[in-house]
């Protein structure tokens, strides 16, 4: 079933309608699953671009894959196709980047200038992709990045649910230098 910005939903190839009452549930269904908070930096054709994205999805090790999933409306989405680009997750004292790159600007953050994209200064972690494929996600597409370069710190994450952000410990993440 895909779930179009109109509220035309399709499903078997037959399109209904979905009222706007329906959307603000689909959207408060989906609010519920908590996610990481992260901003795609990459170099547009005329100048530098950074959206803040909670789609990102790890999809392969072998090759190294990883996908963000981006908004049609968006000035970033068709300056992103065919174009290497970074993701970078935030840490919890990050929120005022988070929100700099989704449309209330605040100070002028600092970039590093990555071998394959640019990337954000101090980020809890990145991967900096060149660009695998693209594919249609309704009113979003789906940009997948073989991954060339990436590192993380220590520190809280960022994190996203039911429309504000939190923060996770650092206790709480991964434990893969315990395995
Ligand atoms: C926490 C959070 C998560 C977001 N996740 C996405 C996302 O996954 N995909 C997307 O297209 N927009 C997402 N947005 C909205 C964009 O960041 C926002 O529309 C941005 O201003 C678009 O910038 P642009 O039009 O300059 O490219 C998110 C915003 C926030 C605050």
């Amino acid at each position: 079933m895909t779930v179009s910005r109109k509220g035309a939903v399709a499903e078997g190839g037959i399109p209904r309608r979905i009222d706007v009452p329906e959307i603000h549930h689909f959207r408060g269904s989906l609010g519920r699953f908590a996610t990481g908070v992260a901003i795609v930096t990459f170099d547009g054709a005329t100048k530098r671009h950074g959206i803040t994205v909670n789609s990102f999805t790890s999809v392969s090790m072998d090759p190294p894959l990883v996908l963000v999933s981006i908004a049609r409306d968006t000035k970033a989405h068709d300056e992103l196709a065919d174009r290497p680009f970074t993701v970078n997750i935030l840490g919890a004292e990050q929120q005022a980047l988070a929100l700099h790159f989704a449309g209330r600007p605040g100070p002028e953050p600092l970039f590093v200038e990555g071998e394959t994209a640019p990337r954000l200064a101090r980020v809890l972690a990145y991967f900096s992709c060149t660009p695998w494929a693209a594919y249609d996600g309704g009113d979003h597409t789906l940009y997948l990045g073989e991954v060339r370069d990436f590192d993380y710190r220590t520190g809280d994450a960022l994190a996203f649910a039911n429309s504000s952000f939190t923060t996770i410990p650092e206790s709480q993440l991964g434990v893969e230098e315990l395995l």
